[in-house]
């Protein structure tokens, strides 16, 4: 139960772990991760390759490798997740939690057109749907990204639409079920700068209009730093650091905060070379250590 009048957080994530077995013992992938969200809020979560990001937004899901093993707390607007069964999981997440991924592609099915299966991801969630309101849901949710002539694209199968255009199906179909949270795990990077730009755009667009809370996904700070208000960085499966956006600019702490704020490509680059971080990051089994950059 919660206070008379006082809002629980949308997300709490309480000392999340998650591990994989190897042949050379196990291997934690996310440690002792804690983060709180509040309804409307925003969090970027940024990382090198491998630090644990996708992991993450994966166990928020209830959506893990069978392979992974996790512990911890993870709490939507209040409500345990872990202890429910398969059923209601899915029932909570699909009522309330819509994830973009960075391959459109891959999420979608070939062999439907994109109404269809806009429409199938409505009716999951909705009970006693006819077929003429989930289409009309589908054809609002496409109008609503953008995607012009949306009566007649949505007959369209996805190779008939372009990456950026696949990336706004993917964010109709999220939008559709009206979802309190959005986790958006990379969802520019397969895409080119311009049509980044623009989706970007799109999903701010979409939070103003809605309130959704978003967790964004990205190994980019320039974009976190537009697109919310909070980040955390994460190394080797840990949160090393996590502050404002405007602090974590202007005053980063981790020396490791600061490697990645060093490989931002700059404006004022001539050819805007990119410096990458110095070295590799360590691996998750060797544990999450500090100041190796040397
Ligand atoms: N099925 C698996 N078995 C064992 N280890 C895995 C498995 N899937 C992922 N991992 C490991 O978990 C770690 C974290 O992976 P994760 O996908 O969360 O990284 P990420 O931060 O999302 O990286 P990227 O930016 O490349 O998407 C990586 O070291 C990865 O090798
Ligand atoms: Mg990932």
């Amino acid at each position: 139960m919660t206070a008379i009048g006082k809002t629980p957080p949308l997300l709490e994530v309480e000392e999340l772990n998650v591990t994989f077995p190897t042949p050379h013992g196990a291997v934690d992938v996310v440690r002792d991760l804690g983060f709180t969200l509040e309804p409307g809020g925003s969090l970027g979560i940024v990382g090198e390759s491998g630090s644990g990001k996708s992991m993450t937004s994966l166990a928020i899901m209830g959506l893990l490798p069978p392979r992974a093993t996790m512990s911890g707390r993870v709490r939507l607007a209040g409500r345990e997740l872990s202890g429910l069964t398969d059923r209601q999981l899915r029932r909570v997440r699909g009522d309330r939690i819509a994830m973009v991924f960075q391959d459109p592609l891959s999420s979608l099915n070939p062999y439907y057109t994109v109404g269809a299966q806009i429409e199938e991801a409505y009716r999951a969630h909705r009970q006693r749907v006819t077929r003429r309101q989930a289409r009309r849901v589908a054809v609002e949710a496409m109008e609503r990204v953008h995607i012009a002539d949306a009566a007649r694209r949505v007959d369209h199968y996805p190779h008939q639409f372009s990456g950026g255009m696949r990336q706004r199906v993917m964010i109709a179909m999220a939008l559709c079920t009206e979802p309190d949270l959005l986790i958006a795990d990379e969802p520019t990077t397969a895409l080119d700068v311009t049509v980044q730009a623009q989706i970007l755009r799109l999903l701010t667009e979409v939070r103003q209009e809605t309130g959704a809370g978003l967790v964004l996904i990205t190994h980019d700070l320039a974009v976190v730093s537009e697109m919310t208000e909070e980040v955390l960085v994460m190394r080797a499966g840990a949160c090393v650091e996590r502050a404002s956006a405007e602090r974590l600019f202007s005053d980063p702490r981790h020396p490791y905060t600061r490697a990645l704020l060093d490989a931002v490509p700059r404006l004022d680059d001539e050819v805007g070379e990119l410096r990458t971080v110095r070295g590799r990051g360590p691996s998750p089994a060797a544990g999450a250590t500090e100041g190796d950059e040397r």
